[in-house]
């Protein structure tokens, strides 16, 4: 009888995974007929265009190798790549202390519950309250989920010492902070939110780099201000240290949390560990995720032991969280950074790439209008559109990006070196020279 059961199941399986795949089969005989490409990229690119939801503008490139500051495409094509995963790659590609790390820790213990301990977690928090401002650690995936993780401990810090009604958090205009529902909303860009209404409800914007902007949106209902120290999707917009010292007072003097979004100026990105190491004063929260494990993906949610307080056991919690798995990895890519004098390097590098873009100005006088950086995290105004010079750029074997109509965001690897900084020049060079002409 069980057996008959058994069996009949399988039958109804095996008969529905055969309608199923038929089903494909037919579809892909018909979907192949318009693949006449033969090149391995061109078949991976159909595939994604086909089988994958249409959420990313791609760039026409499938990226299959990987190694220090270069990557290779599916027919073989060399990169040198200073998009850098958009600034998750800060030690380049396959890295042999990460790729070593991955391998130890996959052979060891991949996964446990949070429920349990987890050695390599705890040491990682132990190592990232050693080199910041922070008192307590909690890991979770991304960087999204880091913000979101903030936003709820600030409002129960705020709702166990106030109580209700002081939930709101100013973020500001420009700002990139995710793609959750939450997130989106704390983004100040309309082009995220637009036909995901309705938002979520307690968020307020003001202008970066305008304290009386912030002043005149605070209210009783205030209870954190979020902002990345440097605004990365914003184009690499800066403001000064006075301003964040400023904002540090203002927050303190009404008893409202600064929240720092350092999930991509973070893990040496800048030159320093932490962006916030440039300005002279702390946040109270800080969130990291991109750079922390190299590629594998982590977030996490630094706070003071005062803040990190309000949280009590079963007020937040993440399935992969601090798994063991990227928390190795990310011990593996701090350990690197300090060890290899990293932040030197991305400081150093950080100056003489600007010093060879200026340069490099003086030849193009109409074209580069301006660079900026904080260590490696960079930005190059010009007068021409910079998605035309980044798909250029391509063709010349270098990979940069266009983060806004006519800027470049350039993000080498901390490993980067002299030559490769030289490699990038001439390519950029002939990239917008040759963008101009055919423009
Ligand atoms: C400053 C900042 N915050 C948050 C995020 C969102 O991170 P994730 O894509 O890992 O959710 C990003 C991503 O670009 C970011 O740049």
């Amino acid at each position: 009888m069980k057996k008959t059961k058994t069996m009949s199941l399988r039958g109804v399986r095996q008969s529905g995974r055969r309608g199923n795949l038929m089903k494909l089969s037919g579809d892909r005989r018909a979907l192949r007929a318009r693949d006449d490409s033969r090149s391995p990229s061109a078949h991976l690119r159909f595939l994604t265009q086909n089988f994958v939801m249409n959420t990313y503008n791609r760039l026409p490139l499938v990226l299959t190798k990987g190694k220090g500051a270069y990557v290779w495409d599916a027919d073989g094509k060399k990169y040198l790549d200073f998009f850098s995963g958009l600034a998750v790659n800060n030690l380049g590609h396959c890295h042999p202390k990460i790729v070593a790390a991955i391998r130890k820790q996959a052979s060891e213990l991949l996964h446990v519950s949070n429920v349990f301990h987890i050695p390599t977690q705890s040491m990682l928090a132990e190592e990232l309250v050693r080199h910041s401002f922070g008192d307590k650690v909690f890991f979770c995936n991304s960087g999204a989920e880091a913000n979101e993780g903030a936003i709820k401990l600030a409002r129960k810090y705020s709702y166990k010492k106030f109580g209700m009604g002081r939930h709101e958090v100013i973020t500001m205009k420009n700002s990139f902070h995710g793609r959750t529902l939450a997130m989106i909303t704390a983004t100040g860009q309309e082009k995220y939110q637009k036909g995901f209404d309705p938002l979520m409800p307690g968020f307020q914007y003001a202008v970066f780099g305008d304290l009386e902007s912030i002043k005149n949106t605070i209210t009783e209902k205030t209870c954190a201000i979020l902002i990345e120290p440097i605004q990365g999707e914003g184009g690499v917009k800066m403001a000064p240290p006075e301003y964040f010292q400023a904002l540090r007072k203002l927050c303190d003097e009404k008893d409202i949390l600064l929240i720092f979004d350092e999930v991509q100026t973070g893990v040496g990105r800048t030159g320093k560990l932490f962006a916030y190491e440039y300005l002279g004063i702390e946040p109270d929260i800080m969130t990291l995720a991109k750079g922390l494990a190299s590629g594998v993906p982590i977030g996490a949610l630094v706070a003071t032991d005062k803040i990190a307080q309000a949280f009590e056991p079963g007020d937040h919690a993440s399935t992969f969280g601090g798994n063991p798995l990227s928390t190795a990895t990310a011990l593996a890519t701090l350990k690197t950074i300090y060890q290899d004098d990293l932040l030197e390097n991305a400081q150093k590098m950080g100056k003489y790439l600007c010093d060879q873009v200026r340069k490099l100005s003086q030849k193009l006088p109409s074209m580069i209008l301006e660079v900026r950086n904080r260590g490696l995290m960079i930005a190059i105004e010009l007068s021409i559109d910079a998605k035309q010079v980044a798909l250029k750029a391509i063709e010349m074997g270098l990979l940069i990006n266009a983060v806004q109509e006519k800027t470049l965001r350039i993000l080498p690897p901390l490993t980067v070196t002299k030559k490769q900084v030289d490699e990038f020049i001439g390519k950029l060079a002939k990239s917008i020279r040759e963008s101009k002409q055919s423009s």
